[in-house]
């Protein structure tokens, strides 16, 4: 795919088909993602990917933490609040959510059980856990943060669905231990990724974005 097509075209996938990603297709997803740039070079992503029943596994596992109550402590601090256009922005895509499943806004339950699942991974058959060096602090975060899109756009033009989840990253101590990650791995967030059900209503909406006058001022 062209680059313009496979940046018009992608879209976080909600829901997945059982289907396994071919070994071929995600080593070069992984390939293309790994020319991601990054401050000198340092590459500070690092992923696990799960596979075949690792992934059932996985989500049961955290499914069933989320469920026992357990805090969430995040190593990055979620944002507090989002106020003005942030806000307005956040709310029209949880709209935009709600409104493909029929679901009412008042009907917090469904809402509720709708946000888990993030945990069960949308159906998808992958998960990557990405993760950056605690010692490279908020840059190592930005060069992960050009790995996920870089990953995103290359999966998408590899016919693959995916989505970027910080609901992951809500529970970092869990998936260190689950994977036997070391403490100096800070959790980034995770990408659930596979075919896209690209039926299913979830599937079907695009989100929205501002105007590029609304974000780029010129100098001359
Ligand atoms: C870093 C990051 C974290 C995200 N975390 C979540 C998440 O936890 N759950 C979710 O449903 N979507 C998550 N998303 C998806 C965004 O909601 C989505 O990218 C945004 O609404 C724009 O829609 P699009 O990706 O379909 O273009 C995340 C996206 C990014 C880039």
């Amino acid at each position: 795919m062209e680059l313009e097509q496979t940046l018009t075209t992608r879209y976080s996938a909600r829901k997945f088909l059982p289907r396994q990603v071919e070994s071929d297709v995600m080593q070069k997803i992984l390939e293309l993602a790994q020319r991601t740039a990054s401050w000198c070079n340092t590459q500070p992503w690092q992923l696990v990917i799960t596979r075949g029943a690792a992934t059932d596994r996985f989500r049961k596992a955290i499914t069933a933490h989320v469920l026992s109550g357990a805090p969430q402590q995040p190593d990055f601090a979620f944002p507090e609040r989002y106020e003005g256009a942030y806000r307005s922005r956040r709310v029209r895509c949880g709209v935009q959510l709600y409104e493909s499943l029929g679901i009412a806004r008042e009907d917090k339950a469904a809402a509720r059980e709708q946000s888990l699942e993030n945990f069960r991974l949308f159906g998808a058959p992958h998960v990557a856990l990405l993760t950056t060096e605690a010692a490279l602090g908020l840059w190592g975060g930005v060069d992960c943060g050009l790995y996920i899109n870089s990953f995103m756009l290359a999966a998408r033009s590899l016919g693959v669905g995916s989505i970027a989840q910080a609901a992951l990253a809500s529970y970092p101590d869990f998936v260190r231990e689950y994977f036997g990650l070391p403490p100096n791995r800070k959790l980034v967030c995770g990408i659930s990724f596979g075919y896209a059900d690209e039926q299913h209503a979830i599937n079907r909406y695009r989100t929205e974005r501002a105007a590029v006058s609304d974000a780029v001022a010129f100098v001359d």
